[in-house]
C-alpha cells in the first residue's frame, strides 16, 4: 500500500533535513529563462493586485495607506500599466521561448501538444483526479504522477486565459481613444467591469487555489521553493513524479539533469522572498473578503 498524505508529509520533512547543505546532486526541473519569467511576473502580478485593488477599493482604509505608499491614487494607476507591461513582456517572452523549443527539438504542433512532456490535458490526467480523489480518501495508492500533474496544467491553463482577457480589456481602458474606433462606446464599460471581475477571479486564484496546489499540499507543506531554485533533491523527485523518474531512467538521461545544489544562503534568501509573496498574497485575499462583506460598494 503506497504511502498515505500524513506518512508523505513526514518522508517530504525528512528528504529535506537530510539535504540541507548537503552537496548530493539533484535534479533539475526547471531553466534558469523560466525561473526568471516566474520571478518577475510574481513581483508584476502583486503590484498589478495591489494598484488595481487600491482602485478598485479605493473606499477602504487599506486603499488609502496603500495609495499614499503609491504616492497617491494618480501614481498607483502609472505603476499599475507600468507593472502590466512587464507582464504582458513576460508572456511575449514565454510564447518566443515555446516557439523556440519547438524549433531547436524540431518537433510538429502535433507532438508539442499531445506528446507526454506536454502542458495539455490528457487521459492520464483524468485517471489521475479520480485516483487522487481515491488516495485523499484512503481507498487508493498516490497516482504516479508525471513531469505535469493535472492540477499545474490546470493552473496554467487559468494564467493563459487570464492573461488574454486581462490584457485585452486593460489595453482597452488604457487606450480608449483608439480602441472606440473599432468598438462602440458603451464596450468601454464593459471592459471595465470584464477587467475588474477577471482581477478579482485571478487574485483569488492565484492566493488561494495556486497557493493550496503548490505550496500546501503534504508533499511540499510549507513551501515548494522548486520554482526559484531550478532543482530538488533526487528521493523528493522520486517520491513526487515517479512516472517522470521511471521515464528518465528508461531513456537513460536521468544523468543530463542532475546538477549541483545551491549553497544555503541562496536557499534562504528564496526563502525570504517566497514567504513575502505568500504573506502578500494571503493579505490581499483577506482585504478583499473584508471589503467586499464589511465595505462594499
Ligand atoms: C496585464 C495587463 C493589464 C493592463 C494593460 C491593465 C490596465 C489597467 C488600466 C489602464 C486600468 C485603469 C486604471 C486607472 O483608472 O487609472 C486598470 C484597472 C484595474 N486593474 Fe488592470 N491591467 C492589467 C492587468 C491587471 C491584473 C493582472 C490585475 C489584477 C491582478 C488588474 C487589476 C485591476 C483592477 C482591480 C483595476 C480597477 C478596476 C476598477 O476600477 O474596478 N489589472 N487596469
Amino acid at each position: 500500500m503506497a504511502d498515505t498524505p500524513k506518512e508523505i508529509y513526514f518522508k517530504k520533512k525528512e528528504i529535506a533535513e537530510d539535504s540541507d547543505g548537503s552537496k548530493e546532486l539533484q535534479v533539475q526541473r526547471f531553466s534558469r529563462l523560466n525561473r526568471l519569467l516566474h520571478i518577475i511576473m510574481i513581483i508584476s502580478f502583486i503590484n498589478l493586485a495591489l494598484t488595481g485593488m487600491s482602485l478598485k477599493f479605493s473606499y477602504t482604509g487599506w486603499a488609502v495607506f496603500l495609495s499614499h505608499l503609491f504616492g497617491g491614487f494618480e501614481s498607483a494607476g502609472w505603476i499599475h500599466r507600468f507593472s502590466a507591461v512587464i507582464m504582458i513582456l513576460v508572456f511575449t517572452m514565454h510564447i518566443i521561448d515555446i516557439l523556440r523549443q519547438k524549433k531547436k527539438e524540431k518537433k510538429s504542433w502535433i507532438m508539442m501538444v499531445f506528446d507526454t512532456d506536454s502542458m495539455m490535458f490528457n487521459k492520464k490526467d483524468l485517471h489521475d483526479l479520480i485516483d487522487s480523489i481515491k488516495w485523499f480518501l484512503g481507498k487508493g495508492e498516490r497516482p504516479e504522477y508525471g513531469r505535469w500533474t493535472y492540477w499545474e496544467k490546470f493552473d496554467y491553463f487559468a494564467v493563459f486565459w487570464g492573461m488574454i482577457v486581462i490584457g485585452s480589456t486593460g489595453l482597452t481602458l488604457w487606450f480608449p481613444e483608439f480602441f472606440t474606433q473599432f468598438i462602440p462606446g458603451w464596450a468601454i464599460n464593459v471592459a471595465t467591469i470584464i477587467h475588474s471581475d477577471e482581477a478579482l477571479l485571478a487574485v483569488g486564484f492565484i492566493f488561494t487555489i495556486h497557493f493550496f496546489n503548490t505550496h500546501m499540499r503534504p508533499e511540499k507543506f510549507p513551501m515548494d521553493i522548486v520554482i526559484f531554485s531550478g532543482r530538488y533533491p533526487l528521493e523528493e523527485f522520486k517520491m513526487d513524479r515517479p512516472e517522470e523518474y521511471r521515464q528518465l531512467v528508461e531513456r537513460g538521461e536521468l544523468e543530463k539533469y542532475m546538477v549541483e545544489p545551491y549553497p544555503s544562503i541562496v536557499l534562504r534568501t528564496i526563502k525570504l522572498f517566497g514567504w513575502a509573496a505568500l504573506c502578500i498574497g494571503f493579505s490581499i485575499v483577506i482585504w478583499i473578503i473584508y471589503a467586499m462583506i464589511f465595505a462594499y460598494k
